[in-house]
């Protein structure tokens, strides 16, 4: 998808019409590099649902591993729900300081959760209600080649399953400002980033599609554009049994901080390889992705900044003395998280190299991708049993300049991993083999 020449209005961002990168890179500079003024008083707007649209409810909890799509008396249906509650359901009961509350699959910048799923199918196109774990049923009518239309690189076979993420683009604004779209946009790859890790072992070969025709597809899904757009949709050929293992559905963030205790070398080294796997897309990336590690205590590396390198999964020293910490603010909460944590996990990435190619479309792309990343760290870290927390508090420049990052490149977002602290906070687990817990 080519950038088409530039138009006016390079101020407002998510752009009315294509800048060439104007409004995207204008957007960057004041709001989405910018450390965001929260406001941890306002609320996040509520989740999207037509009322009056027919609903059907989903077994719950799902079987793991589920039947295969098709199998089964309603195995579509059931293998559907299965996959969407791993997905972006509800997963667990958290108990924290202001009482329990509904933990869910994937993490989400301020648990304001923009993302939306809808699935078109071959019985209809319907949106997942996560907190009741139900389907309205949309349409019974199968959109899945008109939707397919809307992609720039449509499969070559027409996909089995579209899932569709969109982002309400309100939704995390009272709180976080503008700066809330960027963060619209991790929490978009995040979801990416899951439903690939749970359609790849199910044989579906999945795509992630950045390149939809937002208009086409919101109309399909009969969204208002002023108010939620598909940003990603991700392909999926016939379905497998879906068996999410233990880790990813126990995956939360390290609430409770971390132990300054050491972890070894090799669980980060297992946590690099996860996060730089290749990621099925449906466009070819100008560049590639950076991933550092920050050592504070990491059994068998030096402490301080350490870039990986992608040909040999290395880890290059680029900084001595360069604590986690110094990613933060000084005197904010990830300045004592980025102390306590054994180390921090930076993805970077280059914007100016996409627009010429992409337009302000990069924008999302690329911290898409980081998003992928992310969510692919903190599985990682889960299976490697250790707590994680993905951040976006941290000061861009800072961070930059910690890494010694090329002028090019910029940092995206940051992991931090370690042990967590005490058995960390109360939960009780929904979903897993043999069900709740
Ligand atoms: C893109 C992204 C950025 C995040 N940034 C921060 C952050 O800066 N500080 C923080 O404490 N948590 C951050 N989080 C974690 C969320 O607060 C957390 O995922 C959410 O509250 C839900 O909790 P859970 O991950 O335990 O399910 C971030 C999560 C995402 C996906």
């Amino acid at each position: 998808m080519r950038a088409a020449a530039p138009a006016a209005q390079p101020d407002a961002y998510p752009p009315t019409a294509e800048t060439g990168g104007v409004a995207a890179r204008r957007y960057h500079a004041r709001y989405g590099s910018v450390l965001p003024a929260i406001d941890p008083a306002a609320g996040s707007a509520p989740p999207a649902h037509r009322p009056g649209t027919p609903v059907l409810p989903l077994p719950f909890p799902p079987a793991y591993p589920s039947a295969p799509a098709g199998q089964g008396p309603s195995g579509g249906v059931e293998c559907l729900g299965a996959l969407l509650a791993a997905l972006n359901g509800v997963t667990r009961v958290d108990w924290t300081g202001t009482g329990p509350s509904a933990g869910r699959a994937v993490p989400s910048g301020g648990g304001a959760y923009p993302g939306e799923v809808y699935a078109a199918t071959a019985f209809g196109l319907c949106h997942y209600l996560p907190t009741a774990h139900a389907l309205e049923l949309l349409t019974g009518t199968d959109l899945r080649a008109d939707l397919a239309c809307s992609l720039a690189l449509p499969p070559r076979e027409r996909p089995e399953l579209l899932l569709l993420i969109s982002t309400r683009l309100e939704a995390n604004l009272a709180r976080y400002g503008p700066f809330g779209h960027r963060l619209q946009a991790l929490d978009t790859g995040v979801l990416t980033g899951q439903a690939l890790t749970l359609l790849e072992p199910a044989g579906a070969a999945p795509c992630a599609h950045a390149l939809v025709a937002d208009e086409e597809s919101g109309r399909l899904l009969g969204l208002d554009p002023e108010a939620e757009r598909v940003h990603a949709v991700v392909t999926a050929g016939p379905v497998g049994a879906i068996a999410p293992d233990a880790p990813l559905l126990r995956r939360r963030t390290a609430r409770s901080g971390f132990e300054p205790a050491p972890v070894p070398l090799a669980a980060v080294l297992a946590v690099l390889d996860q996060a730089a796997r290749p990621v099925p897309l449906d466009h070819t990336v100008p560049a590639d992705l950076d991933l550092y590690v920050v050592a504070n205590r990491v059994t068998g590396l030096a402490a301080g900044c350490h870039r990986r390198d992608p040909r040999s999964g290395h880890l290059v020293p680029v900084a001595d003395g360069v604590g986690a910490r110094r990613l933060f603010p000084p005197g904010g909460p990830g300045e004592l998280a980025g102390f306590e944590a054994a180390c921090a996990v930076v993805v970077t990435g280059d914007y100016d190299s996409g627009y010429p190619v992409y337009g302000d479309r990069w924008y999302r792309m690329l911290n898409l991708r980081a998003g992928v990343l992310g969510q692919r760290i903190g599985l990682a870290a889960a299976r490697a049993g250790l707590g994680a927390g993905l951040r976006c508090d941290v000061d861009t420049r800072a961070a930059d300049a910690a890494l010694r990052a090329p002028r090019d490149r910029t940092t995206l977002l940051a992991a931090l991993i370690g042990p967590e602290r005490g058995a960390g906070t109360p939960a009780h687990q929904l979903l897993g083999p043999g069900g709740p817990r």
